[in-house]
């Protein structure tokens, strides 16, 4: 049996059957919404809208804040063009360093005046190393050979020469490569310096766009300055201590090298994108009395 059979009637007799009262509206239903919009439905769309705006306000701001902050040069007369069109390199504006003695930094490499090691071709200055074995032999690198610098451009004579000698440990620095400078043609003080270049790619390379001072007018290094444009190393990005992907910007200075501020005044600059032995960019410095 059935609950249904268990329902009686107003006489009390048995129906069997479920009578429920519809709750369903009669008639049409109202639906106002549809026809008048709810009272402040504008306010999302106006806050959504204010809310934009201010970011793109904000936006616009702070680019021109911060483009106003950028310091900017005056007018500036240009005291050297050099577009390496010619056929040589012009030694009445560049002076090709000849020097055994480690620039300061450790540098194994001998600079030298050769044009295996810095010429200029196709409008173009051209800084390669060689292997000083393929100067002088092998054996005499490691042992028993005296190079001794003629044309030698250190202000220092005693590193203009160095004796190979295997007992001693010392050898002839293994490297052949370029250092060039104006500093005998041409200076700045204050502004735009701009080197267009193609950084090197390979393990012990150390490119680097340097300023050091004409005439050290405060005393040795650090005392003068040094402005370093840009360093790099030729690595590849995957080397850990900043590869070819990296360079960086250093200012020298201080009363001694120990005191040597350059910690304050360094900065890095790593692209996600390329590494800077891949092509040509333009690396530039910008300075007068009061930034750089
Ligand atoms: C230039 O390189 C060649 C080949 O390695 C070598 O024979 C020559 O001596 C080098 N020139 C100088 C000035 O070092
Ligand atoms: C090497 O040459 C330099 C200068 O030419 C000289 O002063 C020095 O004594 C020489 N050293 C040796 C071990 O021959
Ligand atoms: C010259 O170089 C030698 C060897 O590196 C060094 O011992 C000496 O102090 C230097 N002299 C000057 C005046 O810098
Ligand atoms: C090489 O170095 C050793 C050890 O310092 C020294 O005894 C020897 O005289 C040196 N040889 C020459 C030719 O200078």
């Amino acid at each position: 049996m059935s609950q249904d059979s268990l329902l009686v009637n107003e006489k009390g007799a048995r129906t069997g059957k479920l009578v429920i009262t519809s709750s369903l509206l009669k008639g049409p239903v109202p639906k106002p919404w549809l026809t008048q919009p709810a009272r402040y439905s504008w306010v999302p769309r106006y806050l959504f809208l204010l809310i934009c705006s201010l970011g793109l306000l904000g936006g616009a701001f702070q680019i021109y804040f911060g483009l106003k902050s950028v310091p900017k040069l005056g007018n500036v007369c240009l005291v050297l063009d050099e577009q390496f069109d010619g056929d040589s390199l012009d030694t009445s504006i560049w002076t090709r360093e000849v020097a055994l003695d480690g620039w300061g930094n450790g540098e194994f490499e001998w600079s030298t005046d050769s044009g295996n090691n810095s010429r200029v071709e196709d409008g173009m200055l051209y800084i390669v190393p060689t292997l000083t074995e393929d100067v002088i032999g092998h054996d005499n690198v490691f042992d028993g050979y005296n190079l001794t610098l003629n044309d030698c451009t250190s202000g220092n004579s005693t590193t203009c020469w160095v004796y190979s000698n295997a007992t001693a440990g010392t050898i002839i620095n293994p490297v052949q490569s370029a250092r060039l400078s104006t500093r005998l043609s041409r200076s700045v003080k204050y502004g735009r310096i701009e080197v267009r270049a193609r950084l090197p790619r390979g393990d012990w390379l150390w490119p680097a766009i340097w300023m050091m001072p004409k005439d050290s007018m405060y005393g040795p290094w650090p005392r003068s300055g040094e402005i370093d444009i840009i360093e790099s190393r030729g690595n590849g990005p995957s080397y850990p201590a900043q590869g070819s992907d990296w360079l960086s910007s250093t200012l020298h200075w201080g009363p001694a090298p120990l005191l040597d501020g350059y910690w304050r005044t360094t900065g890095w600059w790593n692209d996600k994108h390329l590494t800077f032995d891949e092509g040509f960019h333009t690396y530039t410095l910008e300075w007068d009395d009061k930034f750089l």
